[in-house]
């Protein structure tokens, strides 16, 4: 094992209490594209801005119809490499919340309990009306969309039902900031896997982490704008790289 990856263990060893941050870079191995990398879903096509939902029946249909295509590369994600890493590290009491901003429930699906994961940007595996919060399941609302190419509505108030992540422009999910700050500002290493950090009030947790006087160690494989300012950064591949450090596979 190469210095830096006995490094990132020595870290581990000595912190009592990890928040690992993650980003869309822990879950391409696992099939689903990330939103920057060469070939992410921002290279691809223009995000579609919260107000621009809310306003535009055009926006809302083809918001759906994204939705819908990338649904099954989501439904037949299963956890990689780095994710059962992660999720060993909370099973050994080391890690006491993984802070996403992924929307795939890959975490939860790799055995890490539900109040252990927060999700900055919600979750892609459901839908609600924006109005009265009413939950609504994708498999009832595709045939009916896929027939008609109408953007569903609440059927108890009328309101608009959207994907339950969290869009550019959205109010961020206000008990799940509090909870990922109450958890930031406890924790003694950050380790970030997988994110660009450009995204904001998102990105503002590892740095928070680092103010407040815990370590900061990266994993990801392009240089990030948080690198200069983190103790440990190691440019790799994720699911080796946390599979080696944590010795699982
Ligand atoms: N191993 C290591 N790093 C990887 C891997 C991998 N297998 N795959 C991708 N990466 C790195 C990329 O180099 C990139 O820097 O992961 C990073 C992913 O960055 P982004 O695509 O910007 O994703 P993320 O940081 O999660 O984006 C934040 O932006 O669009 C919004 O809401 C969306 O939650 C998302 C937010
Ligand atoms: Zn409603």
């Amino acid at each position: 094992m190469d210095d830096d990856l006995l490094e990132l263990r020595r870290m581990l060893e000595a912190a009592e209490r990890v928040v690992v941050f993650t980003g869309a870079g822990i879950s391409t191995e696992s099939g689903i594209p990330d939103f920057r990398s060469p070939g992410g879903v921002w290279t691809r096509m223009k995000p579609i801005y919260f107000q621009e939902f809310v306003a535009s029946e055009s926006a809302r249909v083809e918001s759906w119809r994204r939705k819908f295509e990338s649904d099954p590369v989501m439904r037949a994600a299963a956890p990689n490499r780095g994710h059962r890493a992660v999720a060993a590290l909370v099973d050994r009491g080391k890690v006491s919340h993984v802070v996403t901003q992924n929307i795939d429930g890959l975490h939860q699906a790799s055995g890490i309990p539900d109040h252990q994961v927060i999700e900055l940007h919600g979750n892609a595996t459901y839908a609600h009306c924006l109005d009265c919060q009413k939950r609504f399941e994708l498999d009832a609302i595709r045939p009916v969309f896929e027939a008609t190419l109408k953007p569903p509505r609440c059927d108890e108030c009328g309101g608009l039902v959207k994907s339950a992540t969290v869009s550019f422009g959205q109010p961020m999910p206000p008990a799940a900031m509090i909870r990922a700050e109450e958890a930031i500002l406890a924790c003694d290493l950050c380790l970030v896997a997988g994110s660009s950090l450009v995204v904001y009030p998102a990105a503002g947790f590892p740095e928070l982490a680092k103010r407040q006087g815990a370590v900061l160690a990266i994993v990801n494989r392009e240089p990030t704008d948080m690198d200069p300012i983190a103790d440990l950064v190691l440019h790799r591949e994720i699911g080796a790289t946390l599979g080696e450090v944590v010795g699982n596979n």
